[in-house]
């Protein structure tokens, strides 16, 4: 058996899956997003760590075979998070968050120490808020006394693994998404440090995503059941997991995935290509290769800002089973999803969302589905750079809250006119996690062969000529509301 963890936003998911790739159990545990001003976002890393074990323990509490069978463990984690250690490795203070938005100033910063143009060249990625640098400059400029304790800077998912193996690691995919890795070179860039002020002592060492770590302490081993033979496996980021557990290695295989942000994300074998910024370009879990990316900040938190604001006590079943009831265009409604800001292809933190076009004879329903077809135009936008730079889009895995409805994976289909694949067993991120852990425990020869075994495909949905058509004058209309 082999765990995978997915430390995500809301909550830690932890999976137990078997050697034919079949999930056994999963537990879960949720923790709070601490939002002391409007654009902040905080969690407790300790918080993290707690509720890992928490999860674990039930886990391995509920697990009758032999503990000493459960032969590796790895991650997955939100992207982008800070975690500042002193020499002592304690935290210094609350992690700053991916969707944490207060960084626009250090993100111009960055800019003028830089240039655009260089930046990318290294990066190959934008200044955008949600990344790890422009947080590290906002506790420089704001909290320069933490800055000076810290010893080293962690990721989420990294600070974790190293509460649970005492060995302080980052890898590339997740250190992709910090703008301080020269992506195409794998390593950190001294120049950028140097560029932007920071020591470049405070990076932690680099592995690749399938290498073994270590094993467990001994007191991770004793608060969770688990044996302390457990192997460590670094892990990926979410998005490279998300990658990973769906099938995502070769070129031309792309992916959708609606969580509470939403991503499409398509498989790259090549360093060299140029997007000039416009999606991020990050490495992929798999070695030697590379993921593009883009983001729409709020997918599935549209959706559930919708139900927790105009359907409280309504479930998302019943309110995605209404979409049936309403005819593709919502009525002549449009949504906007930029509740947080919007990062492709505007990469702008101050936009907000709209609903256009709003009439009297409108009723709850048409709301719903203008706020879904707009949050997949949203995600269309990033398929259409794909798309302009040459790459085939023809065919996308989509998983996620986006995955669980019949109407929405057909009006994927149908706004991003590709055929939308749905998977049979679908657990995300964390079957990525636990398939680099059965990779690097050697139960497969190659990372491919393992996501043959864990992943199949249940339902296929094609788009349909007319609504394809619909769409597209539709998707013309809601490119303009930005402007
Ligand atoms: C990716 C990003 C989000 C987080 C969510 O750049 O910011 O997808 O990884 O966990």
């Amino acid at each position: 058996y082999v765990i995978g963890i997915d430390l995500g936003t809301s909550a830690v998911k932890v999976v137990l899956m078997n050697e034919k790739g079949e999930v056994c159990n999963e537990t879960s545990r949720s923790y709070p997003l601490i939002q002391e001003q409007s654009g902040y976002s905080e969690q407790d890393p300790n918080e993290w760590t707690e509720k890992t074990i928490d999860a674990l323990k039930e886990l391995v509490e509920q697990f009758d075979g032999e503990v000493d069978t459960i032969q590796g463990i790895s991650y997955s984690g939100q992207m982008h998070g800070l975690v500042l250690l002193d020499e002592e490795n304690n935290v210094l203070r609350n992690a700053i968050l991916w969707n944490d938005t207060r960084t626009t100033e250090q993100c111009k910063q960055i800019y003028e120490m830089v240039g655009e143009k260089h930046l990318i060249e290294i990066t190959k990625n934008q200044a955008l808020e949600g990344f790890t640098l422009p947080k590290l400059l906002w506790v420089k400029q704001y909290e320069p006394e933490i800055l000076e304790k810290t010893a080293v800077f962690m990721l989420p998912k990294d600070y974790l693994r190293f509460k649970m193996t005492g060995q302080m690691h980052s890898e590339y995919s997740d250190a992709a998404g910090t703008l301080l890795l020269n992506v195409g070179q794998k390593q950190w860039s001294e120049e950028l440090c140097q560029l932007v002020g920071i020591d470049i002592k405070i990076c932690p060492p680099l592995v690749e995503s399938h290498e073994c770590i270590g094993t467990i302490t001994e007191e991770i081993a004793e608060k969770t059941g688990l044996a302390p033979s457990t192997k460590v496996f670094a892990g990926g980021a979410d998005n490279a997991c998300g990658a990973i557990g769906s099938g995502i290695l070769s070129e031309g295989k792309t992916l959708c995935s609606i969580g509470t942000s939403g991503v499409v994300l398509s498989y790259e074998e090549r360093n060299d290509r140029d997007f000039q910024g416009k999606v991020h370009y990050f490495n992929h879990g798999k070695e030697s290769a590379f993921y593009t990316m883009g983001v729409t900040l709020a997918a599935g938190h549209s959706l559930s800002w919708f139900k927790d604001t105009f359907a409280e006590k309504e479930s998302f079943e019943s309110l995605l089973a209404s979409l049936t009831e309403v005819p593709i265009g919502s009525n002549g409604l449009l949504f906007t999803p930029y509740l947080v800001g919007e990062r492709t292809p505007y990469a702008d933190s101050n936009i907000r969302g709209s609903f256009i076009g709003i009439d009297s004879s409108h009723k709850r329903n048409d709301f719903a589905r203008s706020v879904i077809e707009g949050i997949t135009f949203s995600l269309n936008e990033s398929i259409e750079i794909f798309r302009e730079s040459g790459k085939t889009v023809d065919t996308i895995i989509s998983i996620g809250g986006g995955a669980k409805n019949d109407t929405w994976l057909q009006i994927q289909a149908d706004i991003f006119n590709a055929t939308i694949i749905k998977l049979s067993s679908e657990q995300g991120p964390a079957v990525g996690a636990a398939i680099l852990a059965a990779y690097g425990c050697n139960w497969y020869e190659s990372i491919e062969e393992c996501a043959d075994v864990f992943i199949s495909s249940a339902k296929t949905y094609t788009p349909v000529p007319e609504n394809v058509e619909m769409y597209r004058q539709l998707y013309h209309l809601y490119k303009n509301v930005y402007a």
